[in-house]
């Protein structure tokens, strides 16, 4: 099932449903530590960005932490209801980050950036190669020549390692779901079943959602940077220097406009 470019608002988009708890299930990821490695590749590039947007930005959680930490921030998400935490988010902490929804693939976002971030997998919501190629090239209208451009893809062995024919669940009163995730190695897709529950005002809310992420091999997604007209500066193993390969569960993309 592709995803609509054009209804952000659409109730069958992911995240439209599980927005209000996504914090909570992503409580496991230590997103300070998230923000040092993104500091650590603007020193080593050289780097010293004021205004950075982040796309894919979920419900906030990073761009709040590098406003605190002193850049000018701005978000944008495919997703109305996460962009709407984000806001509540930095309404609640004096932030003032300009938060939008669009879809990155289009890129409707104007101004001018020293950094793009892409963060926690989000590019493998893009289902095909043409798509990120038309993000990648949207994003030499907003990217500052000599800016940097850091995303994150999550790799074949990891969907094989932690996400095939797994079941796991929660409930912690308000909520509870229930997660089904497959991999389909024929096309690629890992597919992310969630079976949500919630109660609101006495009565109980039963919704689905249904996540798919195309899984690209290391090296093409680094074929279509240059492809789109960037200089791929690294290729990183799970938040580190390392070189990634097929082996890593996460590479850490870094590029520049050529
Ligand atoms: C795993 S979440 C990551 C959110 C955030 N980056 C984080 O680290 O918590 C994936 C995010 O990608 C967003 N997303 C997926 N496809 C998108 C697209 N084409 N344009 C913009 N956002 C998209 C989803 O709405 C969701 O918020």
């Amino acid at each position: 099932m592709r995803h609509s470019k054009t209804h952000p608002a659409d109730p069958e988009l992911p995240y439209s449903q599980l927005a209000p708890i996504y914090d909570h299930v992503m409580r496991h990821v230590d997103y300070d530590r998230w923000a040092d490695y993104i500091q650590s590749i603007f020193e080593r590039f050289g780097a010293t960005p004021k205004d950075i947007l982040e796309l894919a930005c979920g419900t906030g959680v990073m761009a709040c932490i590098l406003d605190d930490r002193g850049y000018r921030m701005t978000g944008m998400d495919r997703s109305e209801s996460m962009i709407a935490v984000a806001r509540q988010k930095a309404l609640d902490g004096r932030r003032s980050i300009a938060f939008q929804a669009g879809d990155m693939v289009g890129m409707p976002v104007s101004g001018s950036y020293d950094a793009v971030l892409c963060l926690y997998d989000s590019i493998n919501y893009i289902m095909d190669e043409a798509d990120i190629a038309a993000m990648m090239i949207g994003l030499h209208g907003v990217l500052n020549a000599g800016g940097l451009f850091v995303f994150d893809v999550c790799t074949e062995i990891n969907s094989r390692r932690y996400f095939h024919n797994q079941v796991d669940q929660e409930s912690n009163g308000d909520y509870s779901y229930v997660r089904r995730c497959e991999y389909v190695p024929e096309s690629r897709v890992q597919v992310n079943e969630f079976q949500l529950t919630f109660h609101r005002g006495g009565k109980r809310y039963a919704t689905r959602e249904r996540h798919e992420q195309r899984i690209y091999p290391v090296a093409r997604l680094a074929e279509i940077c240059r492809q789109s007209g960037y200089r791929v500066l690294g290729a990183f193993d799970g938040f580190s220097f390392q070189e990634a390969s097929e082996r890593s569960n996460r590479v850490h993309y870094v590029v520049r406009p050529a």
